[in-house]
């Protein structure tokens, strides 16, 4: 695996190295590639990088990012530099209308690309490169908000009241504005009276104003992935046929699937039918 340093003093408010190594291992995985040693990132300032493209590409001009690829040497040795200036990244950012950690991305995926053997000299391996960052840029963010969603369904299966099944799942819904709400299940000495994970974090988002969901996360304690029930997938279906539903088992690990798959013939009121 390789393993992301930083060769300055970054600011650290807007990419953390951690961050930056998730990112790397992402795009690695993905474009199926594994390097063990170091990638090496700066982020520097406008001038810097002007010197740098004077004097390695023998153009004077301001540029966004630079990577240098130092070939595959010994186990522990830098393969490869990306050189990024924050100053250009965030005028881009102001231009494109987006935040400076999402312009810094695709400036650390455009480099890292470069490294793994991506040209942008002509315009058609430019329109295959700035494809593929941008839809590894959009992968990645979808692969933070299901992490993020599941750390917080973790945190709500701490509260699953199961003293009959002592199966304890944990549910966390997100709206389409990034609002989160989660749930635990909630059993009842008569049993049919128990209610899911899913239905609890859902019952708190429409009851909190928020009718249009995008995905869901569910957890349980089980090495298997926890999956809605058929209640739930019909009551999830009345609000947000669309949404991604999480399936993760105890350990983290995940499948997606979206609720069409799973509940493919719902029922519906004649008078709803679309
Ligand atoms: N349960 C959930 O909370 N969500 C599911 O998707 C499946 C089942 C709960 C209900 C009950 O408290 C326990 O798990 C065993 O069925």
């Amino acid at each position: 695996m390789t393993k992301v340093l930083f060769s300055n003093q970054l600011p650290s408010k807007i990419v953390s190295r951690a961050f930056l190594q998730e990112l790397a291992n992402f795009v690695l995985e993905n474009e199926k590639q594994s390097q063990s040693g170091s990638l090496s990132v700066a982020l520097v300032g406008k001038e810097e990088i002007r010197k740098l493209k004077r004097e390695f590409f023998g153009e004077d001009r301001y540029t966004d990012v630079i990577s240098f690829n130092y070939g595959l040497t010994e186990k522990d040795s830098i393969w490869g530099e990306i050189v990024i200036s924050l100053p250009v990244a965030e005028e881009q950012a102001r231009e494109r209308n987006i935040p400076v950690k999402e312009e810094v991305s695709y400036l650390f995926i455009h480099g890292l690309l470069h490294l793994l053997g991506y040209e942008d000299s002509d315009p058609e391996s430019k329109k295959v490169m700035t494809e593929r960052a941008k839809s590894l840029l959009a992968e990645f963010g979808k692969f933070q908000a299901r992490k993020s969603l599941i750390k917080k369904a973790e945190k709500a299966r701490a509260l699953a009241y199961a003293p009959y099944s002592r199966f304890q799942v944990g549910a966390a819904i997100a709206g389409r504005e990034g609002e989160v709400f989660t749930g635990c299940n909630i059993e009842n000495a008569s049993f049919g009276l128990t209610v899911c994970a899913e239905r609890v974090a859902l019952w708190k988002g429409v009851s909190a104003g928020v009718r249009d969901f995008s995905r869901i996360a569910i957890i349980s304690t089980s090495s298997q992935l926890c999956l809605p029930c058929g209640a739930c997938r019909q009551v999830l279906y009345q609000f947000s046929p669309g949404i991604e539903v999480v399936a993760t088992r105890v350990d983290g690990s995940y499948q997606c699937f979206s609720l069409k798959e799973l509940f493919a013939f719902p029922f519906t009121l004649s008078s709803e039918e679309e």
